[in-house]
């Protein structure tokens, strides 16, 4: 028998099996979904405080640090390891795109840290005009990835 057999076997195996198992709390999936989600709560708690009568920058500014640090993550290579994506019985409203046109998801990556940067630099600032713009640029980066990479997103 061909000596090479059982290690065809194998990498069919890993082919067609996800790499990690769903309920895996260090998969890439469940580290970008954590991420993402702590990310949207970040973006909320600085629309929460801009919408205050006085918002407080330090708070803003804390925030925009967050959103700062993940933009910095190696977001396709760590969050969106080979092997993490849509797959039969993962729940993931990853679009199969990001591992297919890598270059377009990473330039909307490095746009939103582009504004991410711009918010921070407003907060620390104090410009509440500048923070305010900032937001709604952030929020737009934020939009544009969705709406070319997740699927539910509609
Ligand atoms: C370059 C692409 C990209 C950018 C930029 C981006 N996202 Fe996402 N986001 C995604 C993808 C892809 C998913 C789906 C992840 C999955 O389900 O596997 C996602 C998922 C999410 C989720 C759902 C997480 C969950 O609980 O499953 C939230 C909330 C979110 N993003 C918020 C944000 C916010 C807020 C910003 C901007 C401050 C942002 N995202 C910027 C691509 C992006």
């Amino acid at each position: 028998m061909n000596r090479r057999f059982p290690l065809v076997l194998v990498s069919l195996a890993l082919l067609a099996a996800p790499a990690f198992a769903e309920d895996d709390p260090m998969s890439p999936l469940a580290i970008r979904k954590r991420s993402f989600a702590d990310m949207g709560a970040a973006f909320k708690a600085i629309n929460d405080q801009m919408k205050q009568p006085r918002p407080v920058m330090m708070l803003v500014k804390a925030y925009a640090q967050q959103l700062v640090r993940y933009s910095k993550e190696p977001a396709p290579g760590v969050w969106f390891a080979p092997g993490s994506g849509p797959a039969p019985g993962v729940k993931t409203s990853a679009k199969t795109e990001i591992w297919s046109r890598p270059d377009e998801f990473n330039k909307l990556w490095a746009a939103y840290g582009v504004q991410a940067n711009k918010l921070l630099a407003a907060a620390a600032a104090r410009d509440a005009d500048a923070v305010s713009q900032a937001v709604k640029d952030t929020g737009a980066s934020c939009a544009a990835c969705h709406r070319a990479f997740r699927s539910d997103d509609k």
